[in-house]
């Protein structure tokens, strides 16, 4: 492919974590943009690189001047925000889109130390370019990405240029079709991260299942200095050696831990030079013990619901604490304990609500359905995306699962791609486990047994089924069992019914919120007969966007599943699935 129009691999790019805690400026608010479908703003029409292309930033600057294009007088895009529901002309837009903003430089913070770029996500993949110089290439859609601009930014006016294209490819994660809207743009924040010469790029600890403290930190600068880690309320102190720390669990045991529903933080410093981090950590054991998950040595039962990053009202892509503190309220109604944020990394906001709420997360790479899993130059973005999703949200002690994929089909390739992914994690992160939606379809009986090779793998089966919905009846659901020959935990990490809000009828009747109900009641009945079952994550909390659902007056380009509709709307479901919740709570 032409690396031009379709780049591989990230280059130029970045990790930082603790975005959040360090000092920002923010460059969010309303962008110019052009729309470019031919690339025209970075590839001549010889194929070669467009020297002079849209992001010199050029203006006409005087009548004899040929200039074709001006982004003064372009359109207008919020950041952070999908360009798919601000314009009309947008909603089904794949292709690129070139974002500026002026950056007003007056001295101050960036007179000392360094600063960064630094990019919450933007789909899919970004080119940034610093007063024309092109800097950086990032490639996916859902992951943070920082760009070094120490000493680019004198006093004055600075002309900031992404080049963001959300063309669906077949050698991409994801690639040509997943069921949810393909939102383009930049979809998260945008700020200049300042912080000292020497500083830490990633820190983060978290509890081992027999209590120890493992971690790391990585030194950005003079690789020499020193790094502490305090838990001042645990008279905890530790020093990192070679990029790793470890507290044995003896002096560790003064730490309260964070429980599900009751999420106890304790603060943790980092001590880097003149570089200081301050964190508010959990601390919980994960593992599992059989056909159990448990948290801090207890059986805990997954009482989840699923959700992708939609924004509560709009059907646009979800952003920001507003966003995550409104989604996680309705899971709150719902009764749940965990959330599965599908099929990709959610905003950190998200993350660190859920964490804040004492919510249990899966979180998930977007290795969803077709995957050119025998291309190497994909793996290695796949390895890339693992690193983003792990290393940012490692220090949240609500995240215990790490999901590689979604309803890939078994096979060779597919389960090697996996397993590296699967290694990748557990090394950046070896206290949390690992799964992947598996795809099980049925049987011919009432019997599923589980044997995709990937459960030899990973450490927990989550299995997503569709029984009175795509398949079987709602008669024959309770009759369902399912085994694994694994002797792990079963997860159903999805199951459920499309209604369209306020349709009501008999519950034979789809579509009718009646009928996605009683879908609903028997799969609980199904469920409550499964031993090796520790829990459920229904599909989904809000109906949302996607190109694959066409019924005109029914689903109007909206995946039904929804306990919620896109406006908020509570459906009968909602209150079958609170009611079972409530019982096990
Ligand atoms: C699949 C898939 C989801 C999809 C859902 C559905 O299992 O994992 O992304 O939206 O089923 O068909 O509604």
């Amino acid at each position: 492919m032409d690396p031009l129009l379709h780049p591989e691999a990230s280059t130029g790019t970045t990790l930082l974590t603790h975005v959040l805690d360090r000092e920002r400026t923010s460059l969010d608010g309303s962008w110019r943009a052009i729309l470019d479908p031919y690339d025209t703003g970075y590839v001549s029409i010889l194929g070669t690189r467009n020297d002079r292309g849209y992001f010199r930033d050029f203006s006409p600057r005087s009548p004899s001047d040929r200039v074709e294009y001006d982004f003064d007088t372009s359109l207008e895009l919020e950041v952070p925000g999908d360009w798919n529901t601000q314009h009309p002309e947008l909603h089904f837009y794949e292709g690129t889109v070139w974002y500026r903003r002026h950056v007003d430089v007056t001295g101050g913070a960036l007179e000392r130390g360094r600063t960064f770029l630094n990019v919450g996500a933007a789909n899919h993949t970004t080119r940034v370019f610093l007063d024309g110089e092109e800097l950086a290439t990032h490639v996916g859609g859902f992951g943070p990405f920082a760009v070094e601009v120490t000493g680019k930014l004198g006093p004055g006016r600075h002309s900031l240029v992404l080049q963001v294209n959300n063309r669906r490819e077949p050698e991409r994660i994801p690639a040509m079709r997943t069921d949810w809207w393909n939102f383009g743009g930049i979809t998260r924040s945008v700020d200049l991260v300042h912080v000292p010469e020497t500083f830490l790029r990633d820190a983060w600890i978290t509890m081992t299942p027999d209590g120890r403290l493992v971690g790391g930190a990585t030194v950005d600068g003079d690789s020499a200095a020193t790094v502490t880690v305090e838990i001042p309320d645990a008279g905890v102190t530790a020093t990192v050696v070679d990029g790793r720390v470890e507290v044995a669990a003896d002096e560790a045991a003064g730490l309260e831990r964070w429980r599900p529903g009751a999420p106890r933080h304790h603060t943790v410093r980092w001590t880097c030079g003149s570089d200081v981090l301050v964190d508010e950590v959990g601390f919980r054991t994960i593992e599992t013990s059989g056909n159990r998950i448990l948290v801090n040595g207890e059986e805990t039962y997954l009482r989840g619901i699923s959700l992708h990053a939609e924004g509560p009202t709009g059907g646009r892509r979800a952003h920001g604490p507003d966003d995550a503190s409104t989604l996680l309220d309705w899971a709150g109604e719902l009764g749940c304990n965990f959330v599965r944020l599908a099929h990709y990394q959610h905003d950190e906001h998200m993350v660190r609500e859920a964490d804040r709420r004492g919510l249990l997360v899966w979180a998930e790479l977007p290795v969803y359905w077709g995957i050119a899993f025998a291309n190497d130059t994909v793996l290695a973005n796949a390895l890339d995306q693992t690193d983003e999703l792990v290393v940012r949200d490692r220090g949240y002690a609500g995240v215990i699962l790490w999901s590689v994929a979604n309803e890939t089909l078994p096979g060779p390739d597919r389960t090697a791609f996996l397993t590296a992914l699967v290694g990748r994690a557990r090394e950046l992160d070896p206290t949390r486990l690992t799964t992947a939606a598996l795809l099980t379809l049925p049987s011919g009986d009432t019997h599923i047994h589980v044997d995709d090779p990937l459960g030899a793998v990973v450490d927990v089966l989550a299995v997503n089924q569709y029984y009175g919905w795509y398949y079987g009846s709602v008669a024959e659901l309770p009759e369902l069992s399912y085994t694994t020959e694994f002797g792990k935990p079963i997860v159903f990490s999805e199951l459920g019914a499309g209604s369209k809000a306020g349709r009501h009828g008999d519950p034979a009747e789809v579509w009718t919120e009646e009928h996605q109900a009683a879908v609903y009641g028997a799969q609980i009945a199904m469920i409550r007969r499964q031993p090796d079952c520790v829990g459920m994550s229904p599909w989904i909390l809000k109906d949302f966007r996607t190109p694959m659902r066409a019924l005109p007056g029914i689903q109007d380009g909206y995946n039904r599943k929804g306990l919620v509709s896109e406006e908020g709307e509570r459906k009968l479901a909602f209150d079958v699935l609170r009611s079972y919740y409530d019982e096990l709570s």
